[in-house]
């Protein structure tokens, strides 16, 4: 395995002490500007491995992971409660739907503050309002009701975003592997009795059991980051092959080259699998998509490239 250099080592340190001074005079935004980006710049070019491992360790290591994993969001993810990073639980930190607690400290709560609207994480906010909102004005230009599957769901908090859905959706079905985060779609949204709910792993959709169903919207916000090329490329066929005549579907993807990346791979044991157009248009390469059907996007800070297909 490769290993870092001295120098890098050395670096990396600095990036650490530089930052933990800040943090400990109380220049809390500018302490984490510092961490988030320099020890990002600093480690760009290094695998993803050699960043979960020696990278991680050097980090974790350095005092200033006493004081940065204070914060509730940093510190659930690093602890996956769930067993499984990136949980619709952490989600909810992100959307603000889930703040600090009353144990969290002084310093816990001025970093939340300041991570809660880092870049990635207003990305993670724009999505789900893109969403909502690319749901509301397919299903206008129909004019009438509309079917939509969301693969691995989470909390659907999206759902939140569009008013008088009752009047727009007539199916949503949600599937997401953590029972645990099925049933707080079940109680949030009990309202609703257009949503039905799959409790299961995305192998459901692998092993065709959604074959003889069609959507009008189909989506998977969260999901295509964890999946490497072979599996999103059966997984974009498979609901390719749910997807009605007319119908859109929305893929995100973290991109590639985003500056939360080393935080996320050291202090939050966070990996994402990180893409950009050309690997998005890599995985429907060999599916029979017309160019006219494919639209490649981003969000208004460019962390996620959005691939959209139409039929
Ligand atoms: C980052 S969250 C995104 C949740 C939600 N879609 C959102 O955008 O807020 C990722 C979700 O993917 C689900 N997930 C991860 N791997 C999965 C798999 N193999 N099958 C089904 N769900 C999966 C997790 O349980 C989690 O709810």
């Amino acid at each position: 395995m490769m290993t870092i250099t001295k120098e890098r080592k050395s670096q990396i340190h600095e990036v650490l002490d530089n930052s933990y001074q800040l943090l400990q005079s109380g220049l809390v935004a500018k302490a984490m500007n510092l961490v988030v980006n320099q020890l990002n710049e600093t480690t760009k070019d290094l695998s993803q491995e050699v960043m979960s491992t020696e990278v991680r360790e050097e980090c974790l290591q350095h005092p200033i992971s006493k004081l940065i994993l204070q914060e509730p969001m940093t510190k659930h993810s690093f602890q996956k409660p769930r067993g499984y990073s990136g949980d619709a639980t952490l989600i909810d930190y992100m959307y603000k739907l889930k703040s600090c607690s009353l144990d969290d400290s002084y310093l816990g709560r001025e970093i939340y503050g300041c991570i809660s609207s880092a870049g990635s994480v207003a990305a993670v906010r724009w999505r789900a309002n893109h969403i909502a909102q690319s749901i509301e004005a397919f299903q206008q230009k129909q004019g009438r009701k509309i079917d939509v599957i969301s693969v691995a769901s989470g909390h659907l908090r999206e759902l939140g975003y569009i008013k008088n859905a009752d009047e727009k959706i007539s199916r949503f079905v949600c599937i997401d592997q953590d029972v645990q985060s099925n049933q707080e779609v079940r109680s949030a949204y009990h309202k609703y009795s257009f949503l039905e709910i799959i409790d299961s792993s995305i192998n459901y959709i692998i092993k065709n059991k959604l074959a003889d169903q069609k959507f009008d919207f189909i989506y998977s916000s969260g999901l295509f980051d964890y999946l490497n090329d072979k599996v999103a490329s059966k997984m974009i066929e498979r609901l390719y092959g749910n997807l009605r005549e007319g119908g859109e579907m929305i893929i995100p993807n973290f991109l590639k080259g985003i500056s939360e990346k080393a935080y996320m791979e050291t202090f939050m044991k966070w990996n994402l699998i990180y893409r950009n157009e050309e690997d998005m248009r890599a995985l429907i390469s060999d599916l029979d998509i017309p160019n006219s059907k494919q639209e490649i996007y981003y969000d208004d800070m460019k962390k996620v490239v959005y691939l959209k297909i139409r039929k």
